[in-house]
């Protein structure tokens, strides 16, 4: 007997980019490791005008490529046979009449699942004319890709048109982070140990890093990326659910509802910025021409002028019982010197003046390692009575046995399955929206032009100075 869920996956934007370097390679490794039920099937469509076997040419040659493991011929061939194609234009009511037609001309539809890997801007229209054509029901899930919305009101906007046909309990918001196995690791390793949870305080944390860095540039991405920024692109999301795995409270369960009111609770203590604080806390830049890369401003389709930020560093403050006074360090940015996603915890180094000056670190890298270490201090071999540090590192990739899935397949299964628990629920991405607007408010007004850091290094020296002024200093410089 088949345990896995039956499926149809609708997936709009099916000829993107999204779709070829991601969605379909993944659930490529989902159907290879025999995850996904026989029966599933995976419907593209988008208004490219094709037929299924146009479509699968487009995929043999645009998302084959991305699939670097456990790849075989004879694999994807039987994976290719889920696949059909429909050209569907969101704006064109009739073109949903054939797709109802093909999705309920399935025996088994008990769990249509609708992914919307297209601009924000159609996801209205799309599910208004998912529901004129009865694609809205109980058994149908609604997948909303990143960005939602480009601030507050946008993305307020949306989830609204979204519940006139959809029950909260029915959408699914992506963030791929949540998909990272590094990340939900941080619960367990939290809660499921006895030594972490009790110093996971103000009373022993001195203050918390946060990095995303990217060495690439802004690619081929610039339109996109000259009208989001950063702060929107990474810091809205991706960063903000970083800091709330951190920093939550033990949740009531594993369970979706009781995670994302834990993470809630973090958006809502996170202290609002005022215009001042903005100011001195939060640093902007844009990478300049090095190391044989051209500048942000000479990028392809990047306006001269331009001010959007490809690099950011907040200091941010919990107004909460177990954080208040610890600062919590963001950054991210494209074109730095390495590509790693990092949190470190850096613990008070004041507790026992027996051993002053001693350090301990918690530093959870999420990629490109995949590893959990702590610096401890041991006794320096000899007659003294010195501590030195040492490194104990747990490998997660090698810790365990069996594969591990990519962020996107695991949240396909997540879907597939019916799990809310890692995806964003509504009130959580509006807090998150209000908690950047004011930045977003203030850069658009002031004078003041962004900082710069040569492409390949480790960001603005303003950055630098955001901690040092704390007594404080970046992973790489301490
Ligand atoms: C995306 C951003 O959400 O995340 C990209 O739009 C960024 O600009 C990407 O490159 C980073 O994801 P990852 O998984 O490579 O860290």
């Amino acid at each position: 007997m088949n345990k896995q869920t039956n499926f149809d996956l609708v997936l709009f934007g099916a000829t993107g980019d999204l779709a070829m370097r991601k969605l379909i390679p993944n659930l490529y490794q989902a159907h290879a490791a025999g995850l996904l039920n026989p029966e599933g099937r995976i419907l593209g469509v988008s208004r490219s005008k094709l037929d299924t076997a146009g479509f699968l040419r487009q995929i043999e040659s645009d998302a084959k490529v991305h699939i670097k493991k456990n790849f075989s011929e004879e694999m994807w061939n039987s994976f290719l046979k889920r696949i059909q194609y429909l050209t569907v234009d969101v704006t064109h009511r009739a073109d949903f009449d054939k797709l109802a037609e093909l999705v309920k001309a399935r025996k088994n539809t008990e769990n249509v699942i609708v992914y919307l890997s297209t601009a924000p801007t159609f996801f209205t229209q799309a599910c208004a004319n998912l529901a004129a054509v009865g694609l809205n029901g109980k058994n149908v899930r609604v997948v909303l890709e990143k960005p939602l919305g480009t601030d507050l009101k946008s993305s307020q906007k949306i989830n609204a048109d979204v519940a006139e046909h959809f029950e909260e309990s029915q959408v699914y918001r992506i963030d791929h982070y949540l998909g990272k196995e590094s990340l939900q690791n941080l619960i367990p390793l939290r809660f499921a140990n006895v030594f972490f949870e009790p110093v996971w305080n103000k009373d022993f944390i001195k203050s918390v890093q946060i990095t995303i860095a990217e060495q690439l540039g802004v690619e081929e991405r610039a339109e996109f990326y000259d009208a989001t920024g950063a702060l929107r692109d990474m810091v809205q999301n991706h960063m903000l659910q970083m800091l709330c795995f951190v920093a939550m409270e033990r949740p009531k369960s594993l369970a979706g509802d009781d995670m994302r009111d834990a993470k809630m609770k973090v958006l809502k203590a996170l202290k609002p910025l005022s215009p001042a604080d903005i100011d001195v806390n939060v640093i902007r830049a844009q990478y300049t021409a090095a190391e044989g890369h051209a500048g942000y401003l000479e990028e392809h389709n990047v306006p001269a002028d331009s001010r959007t930020e490809t690099y950011v560093a907040i200091k941010a403050e919990i107004e909460n019982e177990r954080w208040q006074g610890v600062p919590f360090y963001l950054r991210t940015g494209k074109r730095l010197a390495a590509k790693t996603a990092e949190i470190v915890l850096n613990f008070r180094e004041d507790l026992d003046d027996l051993f002053p000056n001693t350090p301990n670190r918690l530093i959870v890298n999420m990629q490109p390692r995949e590893t959990v270490s702590t610096c401890v201090f041991i006794k320096e071999p000899g007659s003294s009575m010195n501590a030195m540090p040492v490194e104990m590192v747990i490998d997660l990739a090698h810790a365990v046995e069996g594969r591990r899935a990519e962020a996107y397949e695991l949240l396909l299964r997540e879907v597939i399955d019916g799990r809310l628990s890692r995806f964003n629920r509504r009130d959580e991405l509006e807090a998150a929206w209000e908690w950047v607007m004011p930045i977003m408010e203030h850069w658009a007004k002031s004078p003041v032009a962004p900082h710069q850091y040569a492409a390949g290094s480790w960001g603005p020296q303003a950055a630098r100075d955001l901690l040092a002024k704390d007594n404080n200093a970046w992973l790489e410089d301490q």
